[in-house]
């Protein structure tokens, strides 16, 4: 690591700077394109993206607008929510695998789903979930420590815990079949479904197979067996009068509509179980790989993080989110530079205008994490992993919609709190247990974006036992 340099008599620290792909400055042909969209999204940005508030394009998808400018992000996501809702290309990829989930599912039956399901997310529930996070953060560190001198591979054990705590927040005493399988089975089922498929772009009808989802058909039989399996036997514990576990199952399984009263259907339960699953496990698990790799780049962020996880650490060996600001910052500055959601997207139903640009009726407009995170006009050094940036003494110098890893606006993620607090407690696990150092002669870690944004290849790790 270079030591800290010296600019104008001032000593200025060592950052690090990832290297990432570079903006185009040219436009892409559109077979060019659409190859480069399949392999790696992210390398079809083009500079003007990171220096413009809009940038408008007509291409293979049709008239293309990318809103950079928080402002105007407000009126898309708020102010106007109502004309905008989520693109056909979205939910074409999303609707086959997720069902008609929280995540899918538009309209009147979107907002029955959202009212109903919202409370499960609030603060008190998610404050009582700490401790499921903290047993498998605990059990991660656990495993770790026991490979001292070892290579991890970082990206499998992140993913690990994230389906950890998800089965303990959700079924609470996990599956009984091998959890792993269930995992691998979740990996395949996304890892088939991730690509973009041309005949989507194409605007094709769902009866034409996709490639891709004939290959993940037998991994989504098997995970909704395995869904199905679990909500019955819960169905059955309730109605026998037993006392049913706090966890996401039971509360989606007895939540009411505070308008209607109405629950949900044992079919909407399923989907939102998928729902949480896959929104939630491959998101989270790539914000902590992520911020696994800026760390073993940047040593003093990393000792920071250590001194507060060993200051913080309970006499139960559990953490308190409240007692973690510089490890919640290194989570919110690696969201920041890997936005785990690279983009998102939504058609207009009727012509608008943002800002000074003519959004014609149907065409797409996107906010792209990716691109807001990194803008000229809006980040100081956006490049440089700079936790301190959202620690609390500076987090409201950060524009509300300048940051958006959790999207905004009535669609955001409803489990934005539910993910940083698991974040947060996993990492300071983690930083408390053991030392992560990228493998002697890794390959230069590029970020792929394939429905999430992952380390390509992975992440090797060499560990070193702390204590
Ligand atoms: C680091 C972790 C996560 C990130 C970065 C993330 C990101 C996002 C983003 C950007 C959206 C909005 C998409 C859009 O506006 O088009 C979203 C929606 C959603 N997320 Fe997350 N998410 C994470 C974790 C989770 C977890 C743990 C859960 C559930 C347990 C979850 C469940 C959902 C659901 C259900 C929606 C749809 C909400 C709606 O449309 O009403 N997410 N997420």
């Amino acid at each position: 690591m270079p030591p800290d340099t010296v600019v104008l008599g001032e000593t200025v620290p060592f950052r690090f700077r990832p290297v990432v792909p570079k903006p185009r400055t040219q436009d892409l042909g559109m077979f060019a394109f659409l190859k480069a969209a399949r392999k790696n999204p992210i390398t079809t940005w083009m500079r003007a993206h990171f220096e413009q508030p809009v940038v408008a394009a007509d291409g293979v998808m049709g008239r293309i607008t990318v809103v950079s400018d928080p402002a105007l992000i407000r009126y898309l996501y708020v102010e106007n929510a109502k004309n905008y809702r989520k693109d056909d290309l979205q939910r074409r990829i999303l609707a086959p695998g997720l069902g008609n989930g929280l995540l899918s599912a538009e309209g009147e039956e979107w907002r029955n789903q959202r009212r109903t399901i919202a409370p499960i997310f609030s603060p008190r529930h998610v404050v009582s979930f700490a401790e499921p996070m903290n047993f498998a953060g605990a059990r991660l560190a656990r495993r770790l420590a026991r490979r001292d001198g070892a290579h991890v591979e970082a990206a499998n054990e992140t993913t690990r815990v994230s389906l950890d705590v998800l089965e303990r927040t959700i079924f609470t005493h996990g599956l009984k079949r091998d959890p792993d399988a269930v995992g691998r089975a979740i990996s395949r089922f996304l890892e088939a479904i991730g690509p973009i498929d041309p005949l989507d772009v194409f605007n094709m009808p769902n009866f034409v197979p996709r490639i891709g989802r004939l290959r993940a058909r037998p991994a989504g039989r098997f995970f909704e067996e395995v869904v199905d399996e679990l909500v019955a036997r819960r169905r059955a514990l309730t109605a026998a009068g037993a006392d049913a576990p706090h966890d996401l199952l039971t509360l989606l399984l007895t939540a009411s509509d505070p308008e209607t009263g109405n629950g949900l259907t044992d079919l909407e339960v399923k989907a939102n179980i998928v729902t949480f699953i896959a929104a939630g496990h491959e998101t989270t698990a790539n914000a902590l790989t992520w911020a696994l790799y800026c760390l073993s780049q940047d040593d003093a962020s990393r000792e920071r993080l250590e001194a507060e996880a060993d200051a913080a650490v309970g006499p139960d060996g559990h953490f308190a989110l409240e007692n973690l600001p510089f490890a919640k910052a290194v989570m919110e500055e690696t969201m920041r530079l890997f936005p785990p959601v690279p983009f998102m997207s939504r058609q207009a139903i009727r012509e608008d205008r943002i800002g000074r640009v003519k959004i014609p009726k149907n065409s797409t407009v996107m906010v792209a994490p990716w691109v807001l995170h990194r803008h000229k006009t809006l980040w100081d050094d956006p490049d440089a992993f700079i936790p301190e940036r959202f620690l609390p003494e500076n987090r409201e110098k950060i524009l509300r919609f300048a940051y958006l890893p959790f999207g905004a606006g009535p669609r955001v993620c409803i489990g934005q709190s539910f993910s940083l607090q698991e974040a947060t407690i996993v990492l300071a696990h983690i930083a408390h247990a053991v030392r992560l150092d990228l493998a002697a002669g890794h390959p230069p870690v590029v970020p792929l974006h394939r429905v999430t944004l992952r380390p390509e290849g992975g992440l090797r790790m060499l560990v070193k036992r702390r204590h």
